[in-house]
């Protein structure tokens, strides 16, 4: 694979300037937010008011900690435009994430956020080892998502050449990256392996591809998946990360000549981690949830926003601003089985690990009495495809899950296909418990 580290002068100044020289801008930017939330978001207004908090109670940056935090359901409550801090007719855009249940969360941006956003999606593409005059093929979904727009103005700011293919249409996915041979995808990690096995129904070889970087987002995927795609395709997989709420994505990226985890844009976001349970600030190194506040956001600015991200702030590396380690899962997608927290990435890693198994995975929960069970469907690979070779894969499957992860789990072996795709964000966990 090429040696992607960006070349002198490459970088933006504040990308490598001193932590002292980060936190003076982020503390003239958080007041700065602080006072437009307060004066221009009757929700803000209201909620700081509630906890007996003024904008001006900011003397540190630490004192973030006394300002209330912000939930999805803030968002829900507000639905659709409550929250917003400047008039509906200031906004150049509208996005929302469709959310499982009930009403969609929308957020709102000025065309100067539109345009923070497509600088910060640009530098995110740059450190994953995009260049100007790139083609980029862009197979996250274009609408009300953020994924397809955000990835798709960021690819145009940095001055590449862009192909809005969105999700969906494997086969054309395949015929357009033979054709147009791009130097850089962007796309769900999960979406990219049923392009894998599109290439392979097709009996191209990947690795031929023309295909250098894959900027991979907006769901968790572990480290093993890394090099399950890396080695596939020959390229270099770099993971990107955002959620609607406080922007898209490029809130944090990682850097592809160390890829140690993500690089919070400091600059922009203000990052602390909280115990879930408690709400208390956790030192950096700890692991918990991930709260963002954004630092120059007009039309939406969000305070302490509760991201239910699980991670731990690290020290930079390959910039001065500090990173995220890859996200473990959300609190939501947690499952306690017998007492034991499981997440589905720690399936994923598992799986990997078996010869005779392809990445594609879902989880059912059951429940017999009062006891939870769960059912690991995978699928074989074409080589072990036969039954013995499937008894033998679903064995050491559940051996390695109980071993590592400390829980016993049923293993069904489908043969490949067999497992349901996504075209964007795939659906790990199956809830077939009976409803409370
Ligand atoms: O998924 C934004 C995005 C699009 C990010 C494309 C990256 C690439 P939402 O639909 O609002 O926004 O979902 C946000 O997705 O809170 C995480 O739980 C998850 N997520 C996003 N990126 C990652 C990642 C977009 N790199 C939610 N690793 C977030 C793990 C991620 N989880």
């Amino acid at each position: 694979m090429e040696n992607l580290s960006p070349r002198a002068g490459e970088l933006e100044a504040i990308e490598i300037a001193s932590r002292e020289e980060i936190s003076v801008l982020q503390f003239e930017r958080m007041k700065w937010t602080l006072t437009h939330a307060y004066e221009n978001s009757p929700f803000y207004h209201k909620s700081f008011d509630e906890l007996g908090v003024h904008p001006s109670d900011l003397k540190t940056l630490s004192d973030i900690a006394k300002f209330p935090f912000t939930t999805k359901k803030d968002l829900r409550d507000t639905y659709p435009f409550g929250m917003f801090a400047v008039p509906r007719e200031r906004l150049a855009r509208i996005h929302a994430s469709s959310g499982t249940t009930g009403k969609p969360t929308v957020v709102g941006y000025t065309a100067r956020d539109v345009e923070t956003w497509a600088s910060l999606v640009a530098r995110s593409i740059r450190a994953s080892g995009g260049r100007a005059g790139d083609l980029v093929h862009i197979a996250y979904g274009y609408g009300l998502f953020t994924g397809g727009l955000g990835a798709h103005y960021g690819a145009e700011k940095l001055g590449c050449t862009v192909v809005p293919v969105s999700g969906g249409m494997t086969e054309r996915q395949v015929a357009l990256i033979q054709d147009f041979k791009p130097r850089i995808i962007m796309v769900t990690p999960s979406y990219m392996l049923s392009i894998l096995d599109e290439f392979r129904r097709q009996g191209l070889d990947p690795r031929e591809s023309s295909l250098a970087v894959g900027i991979f987002g907006a769901e968790p995927w572990t480290n093993a998946m890394r090099e399950e795609i890396e080695h596939a395709f020959d390229m270099h997989a770099v993971d990107i990360y955002g959620l609607s709420e406080v922007m898209g994505p490029g809130v944090a990226s990682e850097c592809v000549e160390s890829k140690d985890g993500l690089h919070i844009w400091e600059d922009h976001f203000y990052p602390e981690i909280i115990d879930p349970v408690t709400g208390a600030a956790l030192p950096d190194g700890e692991i918990g949830e991930l709260v963002l506040t954004t630092l120059t956001k007009e039309g939406l600015p969000i305070i302490r926003y509760r991201t239910r991200d699980l991670t731990r702030l690290l020290p930079g590396t390959a910039r001065t601003m500090r990173r995220i380690e890859k996200i473990t899962g959300r609190s939501d997608d947690m499952m306690i089985l017998r007492g034991v927290n499981v997440f589905p990435t720690q399936i994923e890693e598992q799986i990997l690990k078996c010869r005779g198994l392809a990445p594609h995975f879902q989880i059912e929960l059951t429940r017999s009495g009062r006891m939870d069970d769960m059912t690991v469907h995978v699928e074989c690979t074409l080589e072990a495809a036969d039954e013995t070779a499937r008894n033998v894969s679903a064995k050491e499957l559940a051996h390695h899950i109980k071993n590592i992860v400390g829980v016993t789990t049923k293993v069904m072996v489908h043969s490949p296909g067999g497992v349901a795709r996504s075209e964007g964000k795939a659906k790990r966990i199956v809830d077939n418990r009976p409803k409370e």
